[in-house]
């Protein structure tokens, strides 16, 4: 089996990116705090950022990751997007990643996101035995999502990744198959 390019919640549907996308993109990674917190958004953030991220979701390899862009109903633009990067060639494990633009911080949509991507890749992935998620530990509004998906913290490495002239803390959750399906 194989996973859904498509997958729709309440209030998302989640589908592959494309090169029209790069505008809303560039206009959201360009946001002041977007990428606060990760060493992967350049500041600033240029069109060629943009051109160039959608151009590796694009292409990417589906053996080793899959990417959805975040639309909320009723628009078709992506907001955001979240990924699944297998760690083995079997799919059994993988690490998930999202973001969203400011502007739908704090209305629960990533969580919402989030929660359907684990049900498809449990539902779809039959071998799928477990997900992880990482995170620096300053940013609490993600790590919050990890545990409201049913993620358990299982590590917090000190002073871990340097980054913006720091060290900082990072901290990682994983959800077994055997938690999804006794939640
Ligand atoms: C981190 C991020 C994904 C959170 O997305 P979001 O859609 O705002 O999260 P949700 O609305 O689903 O909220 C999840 C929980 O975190 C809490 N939360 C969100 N932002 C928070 C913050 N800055 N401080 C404290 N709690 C926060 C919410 O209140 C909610 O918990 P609650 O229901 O118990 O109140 C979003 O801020 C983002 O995309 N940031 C930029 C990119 C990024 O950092 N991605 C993550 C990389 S690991």
């Amino acid at each position: 089996m194989t996973l859904p390019s498509t997958i729709e919640t309440e209030r998302l549907i989640l589908r592959p990116f494309t090169i029209k996308d790069a505008p809303h993109i560039i206009n959201y990674a360009s946001g002041q705090n977007f990428g606060r917190y990760l060493a992967s958004v350049p500041h600033p953030y240029t069109q060629k950022d943009g051109e160039e991220f959608i151009a590796r979701r694009i292409l990417e390899d589906s053996d080793k990751s899959k990417t959805w862009a975040i639309t909320v109903r009723p628009h078709d633009h992506p907001v955001g997007g979240f990924s699944l990067r297998f760690k083995n060639t079997d799919k059994s494990m993988a690490e998930m990643g999202w973001s969203i633009a400011e502007e739908h911080w704090g209305k629960g949509l990533t969580t919402e996101g989030a929660q359907a991507i684990i049900n498809t890749a449990f539902t779809h992935l039959p071998q799928m035995h477990k997900l992880t998620a990482g995170a620096d530990l300053r940013n609490i509004g993600s790590w919050r999502i990890m545990e409201k998906i049913g993620m358990q913290r299982e590590a917090l490495f000190r002073q871990h990744i340097y980054f913006r002239d720091e060290w900082v803390d990072d901290v990682w959750y994983g959800i077994l198959r055997s938690d999804w399906e006794n939640s």
